[in-house]
């Protein structure tokens, strides 16, 4: 039987080691904006309409003008290869067959071109990056994705530094491999057009100090420049930030307190999202993530003026419960649980998702 996700992730519990369970499951500090996510969701009631036709229902959406079968799309996360040795590319697998998108992290455990290599085929990918203080080496980075396929670049931008953690795996990092870079850096020092987006190791070898601490919106311009694709910030919470960004050349604005694993006691999303709707909706794309567990909690996301929301933990536990029949179930199964819920509002289709339909609870 395929996991739900509760069950995704008691058997990801009990089958992963200690340091690799708390390594996902973790928060920052002491851990607040973790613990709040998903509460903070159920802190808002419905305001279901009756006596609307909803025999026939569509999840169907588009992001970036890409059509998917589902708005429920899989946030970047860090090393899926220590849930599952088919790694990323087990993940995309699940994704693939559930008519999904993927966002694959800068600290994947592989680098593009193998994530992409099997059953992903068509689907829809886009490509979370870093920022580094040496820009050759964002550069080199960018290339590699974009010449895996990436349809757009997710901008991470709430990791200044990291925050500091008290669980899990400590040194997931392996620095000397960075050294292994170089002789891409010293090819495209001298030769600028200097290709060899393979050539790159997994990111999760490369120092997080090597992250840019000083960036502005200005890096939005870069970014899109040096991909030639569609930019998507992430890691937004405040409708100021929203606004520069928009103006900055963002073509959507992701908010996201990235799993609490950030800033303790930023925030949750579940708060955050009306400001920045309010603030930038009507310019770009605006989509969530944070705690999404049920059908319940994504309908509030998309009522509330999200065009998408992205999930990291469920799909991680299920890839270790079940490999990409588990991602894949754990994404259906969540799509179905939408759908039910839009029939019980009184919405076919997702443009019949409106505020009205949510309140804050008493
Ligand atoms: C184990 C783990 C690793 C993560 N790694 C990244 C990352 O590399 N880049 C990034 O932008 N966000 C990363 N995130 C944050 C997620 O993209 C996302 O914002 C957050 O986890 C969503 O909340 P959820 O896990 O409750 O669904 C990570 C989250 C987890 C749990």
């Amino acid at each position: 039987m395929l996991p739900t996700i509760a069950q995704a992730a008691a058997t990801a519990r009990a089958r992963l080691p200690a340091e690799v369970w708390d390594y996902y499951d973790t928060g920052a500090g002491d851990e607040t904006a973790r613990a709040e996510a998903s509460t903070a969701w159920s802190r808002y009631r419905l305001r279901p309409r009756v006596l609307r036709p909803v025999g026939t229902r569509s999840t169907a959406t588009t992001v970036l003008g890409r059509q998917l079968a589902t708005p429920l799309l899989v946030a970047p996360a860090a090393l899926h290869g220590l849930a599952t040795p088919a790694a990323e590319a087990g993940t995309a697998e699940g994704v693939a067959g559930a008519g999904s998108l993927f966002v694959l992290s800068t600290r994947s455990s592989l680098v593009p071109s193998e994530a992409t290599a099997g059953a992903w085929g068509a689907t829809p990918w886009w490509m979370q990056l870093y920022v580094m203080r040496d820009r050759g080496l964002t550069r080199a980075l960018i290339d590699r994705a974009v010449a895996a396929g990436a349809e757009a670049i997710v901008l991470t931008v709430d990791t200044p530094v990291l925050g500091p953690k008290r669980r899990g795996l400590r040194d997931v990092r392996r620095p000397d491999l960075l050294a292994s870079l170089q002789p891409l850096l010293d090819a495209r020092a001298a030769d600028p057009e200097a290709q060899a987006p393979a050539q790159i190791p997994s990111l999760s070898d490369v120092d997080a100090l090597e992250q840019d601490p000083d960036l502005t919106p200005e890096i939005v311009e870069f970014v899109r420049e040096a991909s030639g694709l569609p930019v998507v910030v992430k890691g937004v919470l405040r409708s100021d930030d929203a606004r520069a960004l928009a103006d900055a050349g963002a073509a959507a604005v992701y908010v996201s307190n990235h799993g609490g694993r950030q800033a303790d006691r930023a925030v949750s999303t579940a708060y955050a999202l009306p400001e920045v709707v309010a603030a930038v909706g009507d310019r770009v794309e605006v989509y969530v993530d944070g705690g999404i567990r049920s059908g319940t909690d994504a309908l509030v996301a998309l009522a509330l003026g999200a065009r998408a929301v992205l999930l990291a933990r469920p799909v991680l536990w299920a890839l270790a419960a079940a490999g990409a029949a588990g991602v894949q179930h754990v994404l259906e199964d969540l799509r179905l649980d939408l759908d039910r819920s839009m029939a019980l509002v009184g919405a076919a289709d997702l443009s019949q998702l409106t505020p009205d339909l949510v309140t804050p609870a008493a």
